[in-house]
Parts: structure tokens; sequence; C-alpha cells
């Protein structure tokens, strides 16, 4: 058959929605809002280490009690977490195999810098979070924290915050991963509300504004405890 003739309808196969790169968008779109969601619920968390040891042990205690709900929960996320990439990764490709040249005169003005830069913040947040389990989940790189425990006989989670940010490194280390997090975040809930429906070019402008605080949030909440500890205002 020649090459350039085209298959007969019949053969033509149909591609799933989530085969598309509208349906990749979505999926990226619904996983992003679950890790954005554990993105908030982890740095309210950290806020309790302003009501002292006792809360927040406890706190660290009750989310360990969860036991296997909590493993489920951890499974879900690393999921969710898997997905969002493989599939960012494939619509990246995919765009640029479909425009293997930029655009003559593209207006970059118009793409943010946060925009352009997604994958390379990206890694940078997996390398995070995977140092971020070995320093504190499983005490790869501090095994003294496995030792310790409050008087209660709980994990001392607080003692171990304490002891991690009295190092310059260790505090600039995070307070520069959770900057890129919140960099990353400040285009990414604007893509996740423009992908579920919230794009117009009436209200573009509003919903970029709103994207940008919450990452604000977000930043000044994780930054917070590490800085008040290191100043030794939690102690
Ligand atoms: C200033 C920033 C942060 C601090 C001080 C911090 C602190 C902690 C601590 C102390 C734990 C261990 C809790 C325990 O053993 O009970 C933990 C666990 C964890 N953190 Fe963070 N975290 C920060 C930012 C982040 C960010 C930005 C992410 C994700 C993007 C993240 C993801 C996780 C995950 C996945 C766990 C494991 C939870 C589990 O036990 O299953 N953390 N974090």
């Amino acid at each position: 058959m020649n090459a350039l003739a085209k298959p007969p309808a019949s053969k033509i196969q149909p591609k799933g929605i989530f085969q598309t790169s509208v349906g990749k968008k979505i999926i990226i779109a619904i996983t992003g809002i679950f890790l954005i969601g554990f993105v908030f619920g982890h740095m309210l968390g950290h806020l309790q280490m302003f009501a002292g040891a006792d809360k927040y042990n406890s706190y660290a205690k009750m989310l360990k009690d969860l036991g296997p709900l909590l493993w489920i929960i951890r499974l879900a996320l690393l999921a969710l977490f898997v997905i969002h990439i493989k599939y960012t990764i494939q619509v990246t490709v995919e765009n640029r195999k479909a425009r293997p040249v930029p655009y003559y005169n593209q207006k970059t003005q118009v793409a943010s810098l946060a925009s352009r830069t997604m994958i390379v913040s990206g890694i940078i947040i997996v390398t995070f979070v995977i140092y971020h389990l070995l320093h504190f989940t499983m005490h790869v790189t501090h095994p003294e924290y496995a030792n310790m425990t409050d008087s209660q006989g709980r994990v001392n989670v607080y003692a171990m915050m304490i002891s991690a940010f009295q190092t310059p490194l260790l505090l600039v280390s995070y307070l520069v991963a959770v900057g890129l997090l919140c960099f990353h975040l400040s285009h990414g809930i604007f893509s996740v509300l423009q992908t579920l429906g919230l794009n117009h070019p009436k209200i573009d402008k509003k919903v970029k504004l709103t994207s940008q605080a919450l990452s604000a949030f977000l930043f000044i909440g994780y930054a917070s405890v590490p800085i008040a500890i290191f100043f030794k205002v939690i102690q």
C-alpha cells in the first residue's frame, strides 16, 4: 500500500479521552489538586510547632496511629506524584514534537518565568522530597533522630525539628526548596484552575493573582517555622 495513503476509516482507532492532550491535562490538573491539598495540609500541621512540643508531638503521634490507613495515604500520595510527573513529561514531549521549532517572534513575555521553568523546578522538588524523606521520615541522613522520644515515650518530632534548623545549611536548603515549590505552584495552581474551566481573558488576571497569593501564603507558612527555630522564637 502507498505509504501516504490514508487507512480506511474503519481501521482508525478512536483515541480514549486520556490519550488526548486535553485528557492528559485533566489528569495533571486532578492529581495536582490532591498534591496541592497535601502541601497545604502539611504546612498547616507544621504551624503547630508554635503551640509547643506537646501539641506537635501528639499531632505526629495521631498521624502515626492511623496505622494501615497512613500507609494507604502514603501509597496514594506516591501514585498521585508518579502519575502527575508521567503525564507532565508526556505532554511536554508531545508539545515539543508537534512544534520542534519555536514560533518566530515568540511572545515569551506573555509566558511567565514560572511557567517556562516548570520542568526544572519540578525536578528540584522531586530531589528535595527524596532528601526530605531520607532526613525526617527514614532518619538516614540523621540516624540520631531514631532515639528521640519525649517524656511520654512518643517520637519527639518537635526535637528533631529544633535540632535540624540550628544548622544554617539545612535552614537555607529548606527555604530554597520550599521557595521553588511555591514558585512552581504560582503557575501550577493557575494552570489547574484554567484546565478546570476558569479560563477567560476577563478573569485571567484575577485567577493569576489568586494563584500567586496562595503560593505566597504557602511560602510564609512553611518558611516561618524553620526561621522561628533558627532565631530561637521556637525552642
Ligand atoms: C519547611 C518545610 C518542611 C518541613 C520543616 C517539613 C518537616 C517534615 C517532618 C518533620 C516530617 C516527619 C513527620 C513525622 O515523622 O511525623 C515530614 C514528613 C513528610 N514531608 Fe515534610 N516538611 C517540609 C516541607 C515539605 C514539602 C514541601 C513536602 C512536599 C512537597 C513535604 C513532604 C513530606 C512527606 C511526603 C512526608 C512523609 C509523611 C509520612 O510520614 O508519610 N514536606 N516533613
